[in-house]
């Protein structure tokens, strides 16, 4: 039966089903270093004075407790994709003839979903890099996607492997059935993803569009996953994603959608509020058309709508200037926060690494990540579980993703966590990985 059978449980999730396993632990010696939110040295999580001011304003005036539409508030939808995409780069892809469409979400995980739910088959690919953010596999198993392709995110040097990627992508376009009209999804974590902290830059863009170009008969829908975008070195920065430009220039092809899934969690400290947007840019205006109300009846067949007083909180925002440069702000602030930790780290760490663990120099986003290095220790997966284990046993709690890749969530640890971070990696990696 399906339901005992399913792999999606919470308790397998290597994120939520650590935090549970966490939970359970009594020890005094525990430590905890699992999620990915900003907070500051007491371990409070950072929620900037203007969301909470907006909120106590939303209720001191009595909370409107009506459905809200299934697409989201008027207007609001619009107003994410502007703060997200940015309006420079909006204006340049319609002059352009590309042309988008938006709806609210509940958050960044539901953006993803509710495209994948509405735009594509069980049986067709889905493309993503390796390591990746654990939410994929959760989503795909939530709603059985089965035809699953990892790329090799780096080449050895750390910079993007764009041979993997041809590969990958190539090999997903010759497997699809012949007769099949089977649309091919990218899911794309950048600027700045979950685990690595990468950012693709712009040069890597047109290389993969380059090599969707090849495929002029291929349908490809790429969905742009920029939970970080704005946690790079410069936080907020409009033009993050002007690249989209050249990008549509070069596949040239109707059938070329991207839909950018942006989230409030982390850009406004709104994590447990859930609202984020689906915005599709597309040269098709057929799909531009519909989308609302294609993606507006998945939303209806699961949430039914969304949140409301979130999405009022959301909207009072961004539609004045002044909230929305505080939140700017707050996301330089954070920025900051996250470099100094980052630095603390990597500055002691880096020193005492065995040969076994190499360091991974993030771009930018809320992590620092550690690869075992198979090709050394030629014992994979049985080398990242033994870790795993032993972090286990010894109440430390850092996730070992895929079997190969430590997780370390600088943006919530101030400098003297992270030191017994240190201390305990190089202690149980030394016992577990390096000969005697
Ligand atoms: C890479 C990545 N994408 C998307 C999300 C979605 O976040 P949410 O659903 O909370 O908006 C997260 C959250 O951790 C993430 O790390």
């Amino acid at each position: 039966m399906v339901f005992y059978e399913t792999k999606a449980k919470i308790s397998l999730d290597p994120i939520v089903g650590l935090v549970q396993t966490a939970a359970e632990d009594n020890s005094v010696d525990k430590l905890l270093a699992i999620v990915g939110s900003a907070m500051d040295d007491s371990g409070k999580l950072i929620v900037p004075d203007t969301v909470n001011q907006v909120a106590s304003e939303l209720c001191a005036k009595s909370l409107n407790m009506a459905y809200s539409p299934s697409s989201g508030l008027k207007d609001l939808a619009p107003l994410i994709s502007q703060e997200f995409i940015g309006k420079e780069t909006l204006a340049a892809l319609y002059s352009d003839n590309i042309r988008r469409a938006e709806v609210v979400t509940g958050g960044g995980t539901h953006a993803i979903s509710a495209t994948l739910m509405s735009c594509t088959k069980t049986s067709d690919p889905i493309i993503v890099q390796r390591p990746h953010w654990a939410g994929y596999d959760s989503i795909a198993l939530g709603i059985n996607r089965t035809n699953l392709y990892n790329f090799e995110l780096l080449n050895e040097d750390d910079s993007f492997n764009i041979n993997s990627f041809e590969k990958i992508t190539d090999r997903a376009v010759k497997s699809r059935p012949s007769e099949s009209n089977s649309k091919i999804t990218l899911i794309l974590n950048s600027p700045f993803d979950n685990p690595l902290g990468k950012d693709f830059g712009d040069d890597v863009w047109k290389q993969i569009a380059s090599i969707l170009a090849k495929y002029p008969e291929q349908e490809f829908l790429v969905i742009l996953d920029i939970a970080y975008i704005d946690f790079g070195p410069e936080a907020k920065n409009y033009n993050k994603l002007s690249f989209l430009k050249d990008f549509f220039a070069t596949v040239n092809s109707e059938k070329l959608s991207v839909v950018v899934a942006a989230t409030l969690s982390k850009s406004f400290a709104m994590y447990g509020a859930r609202v984020g947007a689906a915005t599709l840019l597309s040269a098709s205006y057929e799909n531009v058309s519909n989308w609302k109300d294609v993606v507006g009846g998945t939303l209806r067949g699961t949430v039914s709508n969304l949140a409301r007083t979130s999405q009022e909180i959301a909207f009072e925002v961004l539609k004045d200037e002044t909230k929305l440069a505080q939140i700017h702000q707050f996301q330089k602030d954070t920025v900051a926060m996250i470099e100094r930790r980052k630095n603390h780290f990597i500055d002691s760490i880096s020193p005492k690494l065995p040969e076994e663990l190499a360091l991974i120099k993030p771009d930018g986003g809320f992590f620092v990540s550690l690869k075992i290095k198979n090709e050394i220790l030629n014992r994979f997966p049985e080398a990242g579980k033994e870790l795993s284990e032993r972090f286990i046993q010894t109440s430390t709690y850092i996730p070992v993703l895929l079997d190969q890749y430590l997780r370390i969530p600088v943006c919530g640890l101030r400098e003297e966590l992270l030191d017994q971070v240190t201390e305990r990696i190089l202690k149980y990696t030394v016992e577990v990985l390096v000969p005697a």
